[in-house]
């Protein structure tokens, strides 16, 4: 390698990255890798995951996706793996597979990381080990079988911060020789395996183990090693994220917050453009207009919810990514959003003013009620007709409450076509996110316009929020 150093060799290795994504977006997530990084990505059959190759000088460059929850380096992937029919022969495949694996690209990997992430927490200012509460907002996989190493002990989630951004012990390694503490997190989908996850990760860890000569440790290790198995679809990885990257902006959160990396699909699909207004008119505590004003700044966003404790969540979101901005030394002064309280039945906007509506409407579980949906949703649809721009608006609206939304969708045929569906997983429930086109027609002008006074609008005590924390999961 004339006139190549070693560091730069392995600073320009060649890797294959591995992303988390919600469940429904992953064309959304690959489009933004394309976007970004240059690299195309492949959508993997296990649903809410992409892979893309990469060389590590842009590794930086993967932490600054919006549409990733988690984030992995690949150590090997099999697209056929033969499991064996029993149990014992199928776990000692495993126990001989960690020796053979090729760990070192991606442990490289896992160190430049390491560094980058010292550099960001050293420009943050790195805090103490924090202990996360355990809420309800990571993504439930039904049939999905996830197990660590060990038994997690009570009390504590499964992710848990192992150690101070950079304080990984592989540098205490370095000069004390301490083993690397680690463990292994095994996720399991398919009814073909004679064993469980917990199984798997405990003999796969075992092995890991000794080859190593690591140390397990569920809560504060260094490396955590992923086993993912997809019925034949086996993939090892080294985490690369500590903790998702779906909570960036919210610190005040509501009883049905929605994921950053949701938002940021539903954003995506409205495509806006410059000076584009775009209303989130049930913003709750504003995850939508958030994720859009800090990635869309060229846009102007108004957010609004007749739930006062919803825009004081809001109102303090935003203040918190603002008072970010000002310690990070930004020089723009502020940020194009605005938030105010109202019904969204008659919002206090001018008629055909509004380029794009996004928002995620009440289920009718934990928000609202399925019975109110059949009224609030027809003059959702309408007023939000009155205040987009004919022929050139459209909306982006997120729903599980997928039969009263059709139904009443299928009314406005004047007033709105839709344009497809992109069916999502909000929090293990089965949700639509439907795209609209506002149709040419002036409102004002067809039959869908007539509405009777104030049908259908709930008073903020209606949507009475439960004491819950969850990821939008109704
Ligand atoms: C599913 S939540 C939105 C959650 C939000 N995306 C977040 O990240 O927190 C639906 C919101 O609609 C609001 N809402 C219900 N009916 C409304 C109405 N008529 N006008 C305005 N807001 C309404 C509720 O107060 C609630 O905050």
């Amino acid at each position: 390698m004339a006139g190549v150093s070693v560091d730069e060799a392995i600073q320009s290795l060649s890797v294959t990255i591995g992303a988390t994504v919600p469940t429904g977006f992953e064309h959304t997530a690959a489009e933004e890798v394309q976007e970004k990084i240059g690299a195309i990505a492949r959508i993997s059959k296990d649903r809410g995951r992409i892979y893309f190759e990469i060389s590590t000088v842009h590794l930086h460059k993967v932490h600054h996706l919006k549409s990733v929850d988690n984030l992995f380096v690949v150590v090997k992937h099999y697209d056929n793996y033969q499991f064996k029919e029993t149990k014992e022969e199928a776990l000692l495949d495993l126990q001989q597979l960690a020796p053979v694996l090729p760990w070192d690209p991606a442990l490289e990997v896992w160190k430049i990381n390491n560094s980058l992430k010292k550099k960001r927490g050293r420009r943050r200012g790195a805090g103490p080990p924090k202990l996360k509460t355990c809420d309800a907002s990571e993504p439930v996989q039904p049939q999905a079988d996830v197990a660590e190493l060990k038994e997690k002990p009570e009390g504590t989630c499964a992710e848990q911060e192992p150690n101070p951004e950079g304080e990984h012990d592989s540098d205490i390694q370095e000069t004390e020789a301490k083993p690397l503490k680690f463990r292994v997190t095994c996720n399991r989908a398919g009814d073909k395996h004679s064993f469980t996850s917990n199984d798997a990760a405990r003999d796969f860890g075992g092995a890991v183990q000794e080859f190593f000569q690591w140390k397990a440790d569920m809560t504060r290790f260094d490396v955590e090693v992923l086993l993912n198995i997809h019925n034949n679809e086996v993939v090892i990885g080294i985490a690369l994220t500590e903790e998702s990257l779906h909570r960036r902006n919210i610190t005040h959160f509501g009883p049905t917050t929605l994921r950053s990396t949701l938002a940021y699909g539903m954003l995506r699909l409205c495509k806006p453009q410059m000076s584009d207004i775009i209303v989130d008119p049930m913003c709750g505590s504003g995850a939508i207009p958030l994720e859009g004003v800090i990635e869309w700044s060229n846009s102007f966003f108004l957010s609004g919810d007749n739930n006062d404790m919803a825009i004081s969540r809001t109102v303090n979101n935003i203040n918190h990514i603002l008072k970010k901005k000002q310690d990070g030394g930004s020089i723009s002064p502020g940020l194009s959003i605005d938030t105010a309280q109202w019904d969204l039945c008659n919002l206090p906007l001018k008629t055909s003013s509004v380029d794009i509506i996004t928002t995620d409407m009440p289920f009718g579980k934990r928000m609202g009620s399925r019975k109110r949906n059949w009224d609030l949703y027809p003059s959702c649809l309408r007023e939000m007709a009155r205040v987009c721009r004919p022929d050139t608006g459209r909306a982006v609206l997120l729903t599980q409450d997928k039969k009263c939304f059709t139904k009443a969708l299928s009314r406005m045929g004047g007033l709105w076509r839709k344009t497809h569906t992109v069916w999502v997983n909000v929090g293990g429930l089965h949700a639509g996110v439907f795209v609209l086109r506002r149709m040419a027609a002036l409102f004002g002008s067809t039959p869908e316009d007539v509405r009777e006074p104030r049908m259908g609008c709930v008073s903020q005590d209606d949507n009475i929020e439960e004491n819950v924390q969850s990821s939008r999961s109704e």
